[in-house]
C-alpha cells in the first residue's frame, strides 16, 4: 500500500470510537501519519428539526430502523470514488485475514455502523455497501466491528508494527509472497522468561539455539493446534513449500 490509507468510520456515538482511534497503536500510527482515520456523525445528515436518524419499521416489529436520508448522505460526503464501502452487520460474510489483506490494499475504506434494528435495506442497495460481519452473534451497534476493521487493517500497513515480519507470521496470515486469498494456519505457542513457571518448563528445543528444529518444531505445534482447533483451515491453508512432519 502506497499512499496512507484513508479509512472513514460513520457512526452516531463518535465518543465511542474516538478513544480507540487515539490510543495505543493506532493512535500513534495516526500521529506519524500512517494512517488518515477520519470519524463522521451520521446525525450532522439528518435534515428534520429533531435530527433523527431512525424510523419505526414498515410492516411493524420491535426496534427503530435506520433511515436512508442521513446515512446515504453520509456516506456520499466521505466516499471517492474508488473507496470500498462497508456495512457492519451480523448478516454480512464473516471477516477473515484474506479479506483483511485486500482491504490493506484500498485506497479509501468508508465503515457504516449501524444501530437499533439495523439499516433500511435500501441504504445498501444505493451505497453498494458490502455487509461485513465480525462472527455469529448479535452487538448493539457496529462501532465495535468497526474498529476491529480498522484495526485489522492498519497493522498491515508498513511502519505501523515494529517487526515488519510480525503479521506474516500470525495466526491465519499466508507466508511471505504467497496469494492473500489462502488461508494461513494457527499460529504455534510462544513463550518468555523464565524457564519454568510453576514447574511447568519451556520446550528444551526452544532454549537449544538450534534454529533449523526451532522453525521444525513450531511449524509441527502449528500444524497440531490447526488440527485439533481448526481442521476447517486446513482444507484451503497455504502451507508452502514444507509438508507436514508428521
Ligand atoms: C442490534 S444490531 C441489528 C441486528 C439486525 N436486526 C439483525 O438481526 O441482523 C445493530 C447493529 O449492530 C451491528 N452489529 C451487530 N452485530 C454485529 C456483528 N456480529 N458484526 C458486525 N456488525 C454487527 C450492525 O451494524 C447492526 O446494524
Amino acid at each position: 500500500m502506497a499512499a496512507t490509507p484513508r479509512i472513514d468510520i460513520l457512526t452516531l456515538f463518535p465518543d465511542l470510537v474516538e478513544p480507540f482511534l487515539d490510543g495505543a497503536l493506532v493512535g500513534a500510527a495516526r500521529r506519524k501519519g500512517l494512517l488518515d482515520i477520519r470519524v463522521t456523525d451520521i446525525r450532522d445528515f439528518s435534515t428534520d428539526r429533531h435530527r433523527s436518524v431512525d424510523d419505526a419499521p414498515y410492516g411493524g416489529g420491535d426496534g427503530m430502523v435506520l433511515k436512508c436520508e442521513p446515512v446515504v448522505a453520509a456516506v456520499e460526503e466521505v466516499a471517492g470514488g474508488d473507496a470500498q464501502v462497508l456495512a457492519m452487520s451480523p448478516r454480512g460474510r464473516p471477516l477473515d485475514q484474506a479479506r483483511v489483506v485486500e482491504l490493506s490494499g484500498a485506497k479509501q475504506i468508508v465503515l457504516l455502523c449501524g444501530r437499533y434494528a439495523g439499516f433500511d435495506e435500501r441504504i445498501l442497495q444505493e451505497t453498494g455497501a458490502e455487509e461485513v460481519s465480525i462472527g455469529d452473534y448479535v452487538l448493539s451497534g457496529g462501532e465495535l466491528a468497526a474498529l476491529a476493521v480498522t484495526e485489522a487493517v492498519a497493522r498491515l500497513v508498513p511502519g505501523v508494527l515494529g517487526n515488519p515480519e510480525s503479521p506474516v507470521r500470525d495466526s491465519f496470515s499466508s507466508p511471505k509472497g504467497s496469494a492473500p486469498a489462502r488461508a494461513g494456519i494457527l499460529e504455534h505457542p510462544v513463550y518468555t522468561r523464565p524457564p519454568v513457571f510453576r514447574g511447568r518448563a519451556v520446550p528444551e528445543v526452544l532454549l537449544s539455539g538450534n534454529h533449523a528444529e526451532i522453525e521444525r518444531y513450531r511449524r509441527a505445534e502449528a500444524l497440531r493446534i490447526t488440527r485439533d482447533r481448526r481442521p476447517d483451515l486446513l482444507e484451503n491453508a497455504d502451507l508452502g513449500a514444507e509438508s507436514d512432519p508428521e
